[in-house]
């Protein structure tokens, strides 16, 4: 394991909008760059930018054209090679976001593939070798190219599914991992992760990095093994370099593929809405920090535990408190069950993400899609900096897309004087993050009170105990314990066989 990344805290930038500096309404690099102090004053030591490459915009940028491109809109590759020069001056590691998966239709590779005369890229992409056969359990286009055959796509129809091969061949036309076709889309995409790291990136987040191997096993071990491979090439010549994978199966991701570290995502199947976002549940929203009280931490544990228990020797969970594909948590949560579940996810083992503009509490914004967004548009708008014009975002008349037009949007300028503003929270407690080595990512993790259907919840890291309790009503539980409190969201006590807990709070004592 790295071993930076014990105590990295990492903050994810929507490179459109988060400031734009050559007013042509889109964030840049040059924006990042300027706001470096920002980010490291809030706590944060590691970045996660999503797509800045070259693309046509048809999927926000992770349709990529030219994968060694900067796209001009955020700059030049020496903007790029600049801001990992000035971020690294400032104690702050930059992650790129590879997208290993598909390109835009766009890229010139694929426009080789679509050639009836055979070349160097015929085997690039994952193509029928017959027009009128489609691809079963998988997306395809036929009849657009010149070239006989359907090609299959990865996700939306400007994507074309790169070609890792086949784990069952059952088809001529499909390739098998090892095959020639297969292994050479592999060392193209470790030529583009030596392109960036050789100019001073630190590390990949890896998009649909379950999406590789076709037709692989249950436990995706074709597609383990073509990261394990990159893993391989990564640890001898980078060793410092760490990826962090988008595909929410710790076990497959990090014992199988060997990623540093896999995002917990808001799958429906896993525990991660049960804290923030349980609003589709029927019945109500049993989101466990809603004040009501409804949640339950165990739907939470259930899940997550066995997944820690099984991955903590080899990489870390990440969560986050939401991403560019997830709806902000202030959609549905108050700034002070905010604090809650940002105190939880900051002090929990693992490597957080912090997602720009949730520390002040930015709204799911109902705004018109843009880019492929759809609904997740509303996460995507741009970063509140203060009250002046699109929120001292940017100063063009066309910004990427609007701001909080409501009287209280929050914002930077707001919060960023006022100890008791969301901002605060968040930055007190990266701050006791950094200060406490057992609340880091690899710190022990105990559990001193969780109870189906009861509150509240109970951790404990090395000699600090954190007390949940997201509802509105005091609580008592007996805890022979003693504590004295070194952090609190709200009050509470521990000593003389009780733990105490006021509403709504977070509480973080030191056991004597
Ligand atoms: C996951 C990314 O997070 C999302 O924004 C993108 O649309 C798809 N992968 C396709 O690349």
């Amino acid at each position: 394991m790295k071993k930076w990344l014990n105590d990295a805290v990492f903050y994810e930038i929507y490179p459109q909008s988060f400031y734009d500096t050559d007013n042509d309404g889109i964030g840049d690099l040059q924006g990042i760059i300027r706001k470096l102090d920002y980010i490291r004053n809030l706590g944060c030591n590691a970045l996660w930018i999503n797509p800045c490459f070259d693309s046509p915009f048809m999927d926000a940028g992770y349709d990529v054209r030219d994968y060694k491109k900067v796209a001009p809109r955020y700059g030049t590759n020496e903007d790029l090679y600049e801001l990992f020069r000035q971020a690294h001056l400032r104690g702050i590691r930059v992650f790129l976001d590879l997208v290993p998966g598909h390109t835009s239709d766009q890229h010139p590779w694929f426009a080789e593939s679509c050639k009836a005369e055979p070349n160097e890229y015929s085997g690039r992409y994952v193509w029928t070798s017959n027009a009128f056969q489609g691809i079963a359990d998988h997306p395809y286009i036929s009849g657009m190219k010149e070239r006989e055959g359907s090609y299959m796509l990865n996700f939306f129809a400007s994507q074309p599914a790169l070609n890792y091969g086949w784990l069952r061949c059952s088809e001529e036309w499909m390739s098998a991992p090892d095959s020639e076709d297969a292994v050479s889309t592999r060392e193209a995409m470790k030529d583009v992760m030596r392109f960036w790291l050789d100019h001073g990136c630190d590390g990949f987040r890896v998009d649909m990095a379950d999406s590789l191997v076709k037709n692989d096993d249950e436990n995706k071990s074709a597609t383990a093994a073509v990261w394990r491979n990159i893993h391989d090439m990564l640890e001898k010549e980078y060793p410092d370099a760490a990826m962090v994978s988008e595909w929410s199966n710790p076990v497959q991701a990090i014992n199988g593929g060997g990623f540093a570290m896999d995002f917990y995502l808001d799958h429906h199947y896993n525990g991660y809405n049960t804290l923030l976002r349980d609003y589709e549940t029927e019945g109500g929203d049993h989101s466990f920090f809603k004040k009501d009280g409804n949640g339950d931490i165990m739907r939470f544990l259930d899940d997550w535990l066995p997944k820690y228990s099984a991955t903590k020797e080899n990489g870390y969970i990440s969560m986050f408190t939401c991403n560019h594909d997830t709806p902000r948590p202030a959609r549905t949560l108050s700034e002070r069950e905010l604090k809650l579940a940002y105190a939880f996810i900051l002090t929990m083992p693992g490597v957080p993400f912090v997602y720009y503009g949730d520390e002040i509490g930015m709204r799911y914004l109902d705004v018109k899609t843009k880019e492929g967004g759809y609904q997740r548009t509303g996460s995507r708008t741009p970063m509140q900096w203060d009250h002046g014009k699109n929120h001292g975002f940017s100063a063009s008349d066309e910004p990427y897309l609007p701001t909080d037009s409501s009287p209280d949007a929050p914002t930077v300028s707001d919060q960023i004087n006022d100890p008791d503003s969301l901002y605060a929270a968040v930055r007190d407690l990266i701050r006791l993050r950094h200060e406490h080595d057992d609340l880091k990512a690899d710190g022990p993790f105990e559990i001193i009170y969780a109870e189906h259907g009861k509150l509240p919840f109970v951790y404990r890291r090395g000699p600090l105990l954190m007390a949940v309790n997201p509802s509105e009503h005091v609580l008592r539980i007996p805890c022979a314990l003693n504590g004295s409190l070194i952090y609190g969201i709200g009050s509470g006590m521990l000593g003389n066989g009780e733990l105490l807990a006021s509403a709504q709070s977070f509480l973080v004592f030191t056991v004597l």
